[in-house]
Parts: C-alpha cells; sequence; structure tokens
C-alpha cells in the first residue's frame, strides 16, 4: 500500500509489497551502490526535522481547523503520519512542495474526530504515539496500537502512561491496544525517571487542555520539544520553560489553528558533518541552527576538523585523518543518540582508539556487525564500544537495520575500497528526504537500484 504526503510523493516511492521483506512500510527493497574514495564537499540544505514535523502534526490535533506547517520533509514517515490523520478524519493537503520539503495543511473537524490508532499503521510508525495525549484531550478516549519494541531497542511507554494517569486518566490494556479515558484531564506535577522525548510530547499536548497547573520535572530539552512548544504557544496554549527541565503548563479550554514552520533537521545536519569529517571533505550545511549540534561539532573539532558556525549554517572541513576521540550519548544538550552509527564510522576510520558509549537505547549497537563487515575493528560490550580505526574500510554488502544505520553505513562506504551494497534503503527514506541526490551533490558516486530477485530455496 502506498502513502502520500497529500498528493506529493515521497523518496522511494511508489511502493510495492514484497515477501520476506522485514519492514513492510516500503516494500520495495532497493540497494544503494556507493563506490569508496570519494571527499565530499560542497554545500547541502537541511529541511525541516521529521522528530519535529511528526509532533506538529499530531498538535494540529488539538484545534478544529487549519493548521498550515512548512518546512516538512519529504520522507515516509511524513506520509504515514499524514494517513494516521486522515483515518482520524482530517484532511491533509500538500500545499507547496520542492524537491526535499512540503507545506502541509491539516483540516481537523470539529466534531466526530475519530480517536484511534491501529496496528496496522502504529506498527510502521512507532512515532504514532504521539496523538495519544491530543486524542485523549480532544476526545476524552483513545485507544492506539502499543508499537511493540524495533530494532534500536526495547522503547517503553511507562512513562507516558504513569503521567497521563497522574493527570486523571484511566488507563488499560487490551488487544495490544492502550486505552485510556478521561472526561476532562486535570493538571499534575508530573516527575519524569528519564528524559524521554516522546512522553514529555505527550504530556505536554495533553496538559495543554487540561484544568489547571500541569508540571513536567526532568523533561526533554530537544530542539524539537522546543518547536513543539513555540507552535503550541501559536495555539494559544500557555507554556513556561522551554528548553528547560521543567515545563509549566497552564490549561485552556481551547486552541486554535496556527502556521508554523518546522525546525531544521540537527540529525540530517549532523550525518553531513560526521560524513564531511569521515572523508576528509568541506562541507557546508545550510537551514540549521549550529548551536543545536554544538557537542557533535566540538567533538569533530577534537578530531581535527575546522568547524566554522554562522546564524542558521555550519561548515566542517577536515584535511587530515581525523583523530581517535571518545563520544557519549546523552539527552540533548549532549551527543545524539541518533548521530551514533556515524560516531561509530568515524572511529572506524580514526587514528587510534575510540569509546563510544550509548546510554539511551539497548539495541543500538545492533548494526555494528555491518560496520565489521567492511573491515571495522570493533568490539561491544553492554553500552560500550571500542573501536581501533583503520585507515581504509573494505567494501563489503551491508544491510541497513534502521534509518540512521543505514545513513551512516551508506557514509562507512564511502571510505572504503570498492563498492559497497548497503541494502533495505527504505529505512533510510525514512529519515533523509533526498539522501542519494545530496550525495550526488557533494560528489559522491552513489546510485540506488532496485536489489536483484532472492533466490528461491526449496526442498
Ligand atoms: N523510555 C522508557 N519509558 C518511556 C519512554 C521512554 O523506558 O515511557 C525509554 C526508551 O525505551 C528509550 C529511552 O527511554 O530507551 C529514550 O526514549 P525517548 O522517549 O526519549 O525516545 P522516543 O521519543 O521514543 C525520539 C526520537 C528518536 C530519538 C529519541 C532520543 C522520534 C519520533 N523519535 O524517540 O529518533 O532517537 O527520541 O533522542 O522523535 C530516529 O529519528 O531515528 C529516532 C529513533
Amino acid at each position: 500500500m502506498a502513502y502520500s504526503l497529500g498528493g506529493v510523493a515521497v523518496a522511494g516511492q511508489p511502493l510495492a509489497a514484497r515477501p520476506g521483506d522485514d519492514d513492510p512500510t516500503m516494500g520495495a527493497v532497493d540497494v544503494i551502490r556507493v563506490t569508496g574514495g570519494a571527499r565530499l564537499a560542497g554545500d547541502v540544505p537541511v529541511v525541516g526535522a521529521k522528530n519535529s514535523a511528526l509532533k506538529l502534526m499530531a498538535a494540529a490535533l488539538l484545534a478544529p481547523g487549519r493548521s498550515t506547517l512548512s518546512n516538512v520533509p519529504r520522507i515516509t514517515d511524513m506520509a504515514l503520519m499524514a494517513e494516521v490523520l486522515r483515518r482520524l478524519g482530517c484532511q491533509v493537503d500538500a500545499i507547496e512542495s520542492d524537491a526535499l520539503g512540503v507545506e502541509l495543511a491539516v483540516d481537523v473537524p470539529a466534531d466526530g474526530l475519530g480517536a484511534e490508532a491501529d496496528y496496522d499503521l502504529v506498527r510502521r510508525l512507532r512515532a504514532s504515539i504521539c496523538v495519544l495525549g491530543p486524542l485523549l484531550a480532544r476526545c476524552g478516549s483513545v485507544r492506539v496500537a502499543h508499537p511493540g519494541g524495533d530494532a534500536i531497542g526495547s522503547r517503553g511507554l511507562d512513562m507516558h502512561i504513569s503521567g497521563l494517569a497522574r493527570m486523571g486518566a484511566e488507563i488499560s490494556g487490551e488487544h495490544g491496544f492502550i486505552i485510556a479515558t478521561a472526561d476532562r484531564l486535570r493538571g499534575a506535577t508530573i516527575w519524569l525517571d528519564f528524559p524521554s522525548v516522546g512522553a514529555t510530547e505527550n504530556l505536554l499536548m495533553a496538559a495543554v487542555l487540561a484544568k489547571g497547573t500541569t508540571e513536567i520535572d526532568n523533561a526533554a530539552r530537544e530542539p524539537e520539544i522546543v518547536d513543539l512548544c513555540d507552535m503550541l504557544r501559536g495555539m494559544g496554549a500557555q507554556i513556561e520553560g522551554a528548553g528547560t527541565s521543567t515545563l509549566v503548563i497552564t490549561g485552556v479550554d481551547e486552541l486554535r489553528p496556527v502556521a508554523h514552520r518546522t525546525v531544521g533537521d540537527r540529525i540530517v545536519a549532523g550525518t553531513w558533518a560526521f560524513g564531511a569529517a569521515m572523508t576528509r571533505g568541506d562541507v557546508t550545511v545550510t537551514g540549521i541552527n549550529p548551536s543545536s549540534l554544538e557537542i557533535a561539532l566540538d567533538k569533530l573539532a577534537t578530531a581535527g576538523a575546522s568547524v566554522e558556525t554562522g546564524k542558521d549554517h555550519f561548515r566542517v572541513r577536515m584535511d587530515e585523518r581525523p583523530a581517535a576521540i571518545d563520544i557519549v550519548t546523552l539527552p540533548y544538550p549532549g551527543f545524539a543518540t541518533d548521530l551514533l552509527p556515524m560516531a561509530i564510522g568515524l572511529a572506524a576510520v580514526s587514528d587510534g582508539a575510540s569509546m563510544i558509549t550509548e546510554n539511551i537505547f539497548d539495541g543500538r549497537f545492533m548494526f555494528v556487525q555491518e560496520v565489521v563487515r567492511l573491515g571495522a575493528e570493533i568490539r561491544t560490550d553492554g553500552k560500550h564500544a571500542v573501536v581501533r580505526g583503520r585507515d581504509r574500510l573494505s567494501a563489503a554488502p551491508v544491510r541497513a537495520t534502521d534509518i540512521r544505520a543505514g545513513a551512516g553505513l551508506v557514509i562507512a562506504g564511502l571510505c572504503a575500497d570498492g563498492v559497497t551494497e548497503v541494502s533495505h534503503v527504505h529505512h533510510i527514506d525514512r529519515g533523509y528526504p533526498d539522501f542519494v541526490n545530496d550525495l550526488h551533490r557533494l560528489g559522491a558516486h552513489v546510485e540506488r537500484v532496485a536489489a536483484p530477485p532472492e533466490p528461491e530455496f526449496g526442498l
């Protein structure tokens, strides 16, 4: 089944289901062939952040009428979120579009808004769980399929659930659904055990229409949360503390639709920054406030890169082989877990041994065995990976296991002798609007082709 972004095609479309694919979201199993030895150089623009735009679309549910969102990335996850909203009774249309971004209009009905997100979509788009808070606030009851774990880890929802319960929701689980009801949520003080991005967003979107004041302590501080707060405030919500660990939300009776521009994607921008450093290149990334990547850029400078920053762009140039550096992922403003595959790739070609520590997802190192296929020397133990760098990797067929691992493997392929084939690149389509063309623009030799049919074995 193909999903569209308001009539606009997204990367990798059209989609045809193919038996045996582990992720039926995309169907067609394409591969990217990467010729090693390229040096990335030039300018590359980034569009709005997937992890913001998905939540902004959910936030639109909070107000009847037409909200518009610009700088929305043309990626599969946005098309899936559009389908989630359509099944709830909204109309989602693209009103402007270019190669990377789309302006979307989301028309939300005043009455008769649906209150169910089914497993068919939630399993394809885990982030659909972010409709839980806004639907509960708007409809008083909601059924959202439990998404389960995925390729990067077990991914709990306990903080989403206990936070809503503190606000007076009755919550149960049945036949794979989370079911929540509340005539009207009421303000509460909620302490999160961990600054979960998703829990902060769900509770925030529930609290804006609750009766009374909600305080979320140990809240996530990611730029995407600040973006969501900005949009909600534009809709009439009363929120203090955006970008800090304490959010104070005074509930209002109703919100109004808004026009909002999505913040730039710091993870896509960071991918290009690491690509420049790994290939001893020179890349200027535009459309991003570099302060959202402060630690990542600082790490690259420690590895030997020259980094220049402006208001909405930065440039990374690396002339020598990168020096080995240690990296620890942490909630924002720490080093982003979504850049972990790029950190491993950098370490794999650095001069010396690096220790990379992952603190957010228990399965994030799953893709490491694919980097090892490229000749990298990596040992993992629990949260840690010790990587001994090599001057050059060695091309091999590898498989993308998730969005970021996929992008990281393609970039690593640029540092290998020969042609690396990265399969299951539909994962990359979920987060990078025009990855192959951006690589061309930066001088890389890459091509996307349909995977040859799998041989059939039988008895
Ligand atoms: N967690 C719990 N219980 C909860 C909530 C979270 O145990 O109730 C755990 C998770 O299992 C995980 C950790 O806390 O181990 C972090 O989860 P968090 O809620 O912060 O992450 P998320 O909202 O599920 C978002 C991004 C991820 C990004 C993380 C961390 C979206 C759609 N996803 O996930 O992005 O890695 O924050 O920054 O916003 C990606 O874009 O490729 C991606 C995976």
